[in-house]
């Protein structure tokens, strides 16, 4: 069979649902092999649409015993069953009972969408298009129904059965061979949120009375044995609850909040109605198995979930293409949270820096997309950066336009709109026009326009008007499709700060004072007069990245020094050091590509000292200013012509030079913050520790005698994860018998922690030694691997190919050629994480000659291969476009 490219589906051929279904019931008898599902719903067509003979119900992999309709069952001849759907044709045109029964089979399913089982555990996962796994249903979104559930069971083999809303009754059957729980959820919901849990769980319980005094019951089940890794969980959990009760007056509405932690998941999470299903790694946690960044992932994808229950769950999407108008929005709350939870300056710092790594990359290269797209292949290939991160960053700039209160006004008039429907990013974005009587017409582009803007200022003082001109222009680089661009309605968040490092106030010429310093740039080219400036000012623009966009500005080293030094919004001077930083990194690039080897670094490092010896500063934050632009950082700034052999060695060059200039400052730090009293996980004791740790990666840099026993005690003492972790990457990094002797007692330790091992994964995968290819190959046939365990993938695979810029872009190919063999292996079962997976060549066409050949080559035989998945296809046409 021939890869055809399949037909795409297009936001402009929205069509409402032809039947509504009131009401789902559900009767689920599990098994692992031949698990049978019974579905009544209550059916009627729909009103408001065109056409209601003909009822098309989406299914897939699924055996149909049987179709009633009024309790009369339909003879074969009276329908058709095609690979993807049901056709009744035919239908009542008035309320009328559909009853289907079907079979799946769990523990065939390694796609891991439907009903699957992970160690052991009937799970489901239903969005984007599951439930069609599960039964004959119109699957998409704006279907909202209320279901009851009823599963049963083995006892032994699911003591536990859960699923969405309320438990109404349980109990057993055929003399206690079969048991069975009934749930009723009264809140209508569209298909994507259904969810149902059955096995051999334990509950971690604990409460939480709502802000109307509503004692709401919390459990969080996972694998017997594991029920002490999950306090931080719950903590976050009711941390969340309150926080947005608190910000946004929103309370929760089941008298039960269900968390189920699997093994085997696509992604990080699922919001299902009073039932989320989480990747175990972003559950279980305890000092000794988990990291700070794990603690922190933590805490905000419990957030996340939680907050889907109001802006995603009560509320819901029209339709697939408006997954920003839940994702992006959520993604906004979960920072909003994790900033007052935490430090607001670091939180953003993490933020921006995840959406340059992961967002900016997409949005200039093959896979580029609006916020909104206009059409997919595959809806699975839209749970992006862009959709996510770039969708959480259009919610700030609306806060940013109409300030804190006019969002929250927004927001409530959103939910008193909408609330119980499927709605869409227009209807979103006029609730705060209305809240605020403003105007978003030009914002909206943001929705419908790719590719991340260029602001290119200038900053003219005049001595004898005492005036500061600043001239802002757009540019709007095209993409795929996608040619010419209309402005776009940006927030510029500035700053002018005068020789004396005080900011000046601002006084905007034709608008007077500007307290919170936001310009509305609209047009392609505008200038802004500030009135009332004394001296010549260094501007500071761009704060807190108040808009996605990349800031080009002509500062020299000594403007950013200056910034380093003054600048009173702390995210900017951040972003002072981390420009210099990258500054230095390109001429360093450059330096060693002609061959001179003059440039070294010296002013930046200098620069550096100053800052991080500041212990003004919070720990968390001077961590961040030693953070070193990562290579991948390096390559999306180059863009062209990447070379990552050149991109590694100039990065460690300055990592030296660095370590060796603030030789004393780091070793002050390193002894001074020793974390000798009890772990807490809390973000100031994070902070102290990932200060340390980037201290010890500099001086580890220099490679001394002295660094390299630093480094060895540093892992032996470790009394937690985090520093654990840290050092076996350095010394994996580093290579030789020191890395062999630290892998293999990590292996011994936790080779019997499904969850810990990845951490061995990953520190082999990302080492970036010339041996390390082949030893990711063995890898692969290691009897803890497993190529149906996404978490696996992810580990070795994932971060081989997309943490580790130096091997897997080998000049010869190597690392390509594995990552296609990968990608065709995966694909065959579960597509979804092997078009992830192919993600990691969207930025091939930057490489230089060579490695852009091998990996064309590499790309080419993959789109030949047989049989293809649409996922896999639709990821792999676009970036060979
Ligand atoms: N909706 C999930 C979230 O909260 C992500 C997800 C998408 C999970 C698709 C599984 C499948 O972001
Ligand atoms: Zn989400």
């Amino acid at each position: 069979m021939k890869n055809e490219t399949p037909r795409p589906i297009r936001l402009k051929d929205y069509k409402p649902p032809s039947f509504l279904v009131d009401t789902v019931a559900l009767d689920v008898a599990l098994d692992p092999a031949h698990t049978r599902v019974k579905s009544r719903l209550k059916m009627r067509p729909n009103p408001a649409a065109a056409e209601t003979g003909k009822l098309q119900l989406d299914g897939e992999n699924l055996e149909l015993e049987e179709v009633r309709i009024n309790g009369t069952v339909v003879p074969r001849s009276s329908y058709e069953v095609i690979p993807s759907a049901l056709i009744l044709p035919g239908m009542p045109q008035e309320r009328f009972s559909l009853d289907i029964v079907t079979h799946v089979n769990p523990d065939a399913n390694k796609a891991l969408q439907g009903l699957y089982r992970s160690r052991g555990i009937f799970c489901t996962q239903c969005e984007a298009q599951g439930f069609r796994r599960i039964t004959y249903f119109l699957d998409r979104p704006d279907v909202l129904a209320k279901y009851t559930t009823r599963i049963e069971a083995d006892p032994e083999l699911a003591p536990v059965l859960l699923s969405n809303g309320n438990p109404l009754e349980r109990g057993t059957a055929e003399r206690g061979k079969r048991h069975y729980a009934v749930w009723k959820d009264p809140h209508p919901k569209p298909c994507y949120l259904f969810a149902l849990v059955g096995g051999n769980l334990s509950p971690v319980a604990s409460t939480f009375r709502t802000r109307s005094g509503r004692e709401v019951d919390l459990r969080i089940y996972v694998e017997p044995g594991k029920e002490d890794r999950c306090a931080w969980a719950m903590d976050a959990l009711k941390r969340s609850m309150r926080w947005d009760e608190e910000r946004f007056g929103l309370e929760y509405d089941l008298d039960v909040f269900n968390i189920v932690a699997v093994s085997d998941f696509n992604m990080g999470a699922m919001e299902n109605k009073g039932l989320n299903i989480f990747n175990d790694r972003l559950i279980l946690a305890s000092p000794a198995t988990a990291t700070d960044a794990i603690y922190e992932a933590i805490e905000s994808v419990v957030a996340h979930e939680y907050f889907h229950n109001w802006t995603g769950n009560r509320i819901t999407c029209r339709d697939w293409f408006q997954l920003c108008l839940k994702e992006g929005l959520t993604v906004f709350r979960d920072q909003e949270f994790s900033a007052d939870e935490r430090s607001r300056t670091v939180q953003r710092i993490a933020d921006v820096r995840q959406l340059r790594t992961h967002q900016f990359p997409e949005d200039a290269g093959p896979l580029a997309h609006p916020v909104r797209p206009e059409s997919y292949i595959e809806i699975n290939n839209f749970y992006t950066a862009t959709v996510y991160e770039k969708g959480a960053e259009l919610c700030r700039m609306i806060e940013t336009i109409v300030g804190r209160e006019g969002f929250r006004a927004g927001m409530d008039l959103y939910f008193e709109r909408h609330d119980g429907e499927a709605a869409t990013v227009e209807q979103f974005v006029k609730c705060f026009e209305d809240a605020n009587g403003c105007d978003l017409k030009q914002f909206r582009t943001w929705y419908s326009q790719a590719g991340t803007p260029e602001l290119a200022c200038a900053l003219s003082w005049d001595s004898e008007t005492k005036s500061a001109a600043l001239t802002v222009e757009q540019v709007l680089p095209p993409t795929p499709g996608e040619e010419a661009k209309h402005p776009l309605h940006l927030p510029l968040k500035v700053g002018l700060i005068s020789g004396n490092g005080q900011d000046i106030e601002l006084n905007l010429k034709g608008a007077g004072p500007l307290a919170d310093g936001v310009l509305n740039v609209t047009k392609p080219r505008q200038t802004f007069t500030f009135l009332d400036v004394p001296s010549r000012p260094v501007p500071s623009l761009l704060r807190g990245l108040s808009a996605p966009a990349r800031l080009k500005v002509d500062l020299s080293d000594g403007d950013l020094e200056f910034l380093l030094a003054n600048d009173s919004d702390l995210f900017n001077r951040w972003q002072a050091a981390n420009d210099y930083a990258m500054r230095t990194l390109l001429r360093i690039v450059e330096a060693r590509r002609s061959g001179k080897r003059s440039v070294r670094g010296t002013g930046f490092a200098n620069a550096l000292a100053a800052s991080v010896a500041n212990d003004g500063l919070e720990a968390a934050y001077r961590a961040e200013l030693l953070r070193l632009p990562t290579e991948l950082d390096i390559a999306r700034e180059l863009a062209r012509d990447v070379d990552p052999e050149g991109i590694f060695r100039a990065r460690r060059q300055l990592l030296k030079l660095v370590g060796e200039t603030l030789g004393d400052v780091l070793e002050d730090i390193y002894q001074a913050d020793g974390d000798d009293d009890r772990f807490s996980p809390d973000a100031t004791s994070a902070g102290r520790r990932a200060l340390r740790n980037a201290a010890l990666t500099l001086l580890t840099a220099r490679g001394r005698p002295a660094d390299k026993e630093r480094l060895l005690r540093h892992y032996q003492s470790a009394t937690n994860m985090t520093d654990a972790s840290h050092a076996l990457f350095l010394l994996a990094a580093a290579g030789g018998t020191d890395a062999g002797d630290a892998l293999g007692d990590f292996y011994a330790r936790w080779k019997d922690d499904h969850l810990v091992i990845d951490t061995w994964f990953v520190a082999q995968a990302i080492a970036p030694s010339a041996t390390t290819l082949q030893r990711v190959r063995a890898l692969t046939k290691h009897p803890l691997f497993a190529l149906t365990a996404p978490n696996k993938v992810r580990a070795l695979i994932g971060s081989f190919a997309s943490m580790n810029p130096r091997q897997f872009n080998r000049p010869d190919g190597g690392g390509y050629n594995f990552a296609v063999e990968q990608v065709l292996a995966i694909d065959k079962f579960n597509p979804q994480v092997a078009a992830r997976l192919l993600g990691s060549f969207r930025s091939w066409r930057g490489l230089e000659p060579g490695r852009r050949k091998e990996a064309k080559r590499a790309l080419s035989r993959l789109v030949k291969a047989e049989g293809l998945s649409r996922d896999a296809i639709e990821i792999a046409t676009k970036i060979l476009e």
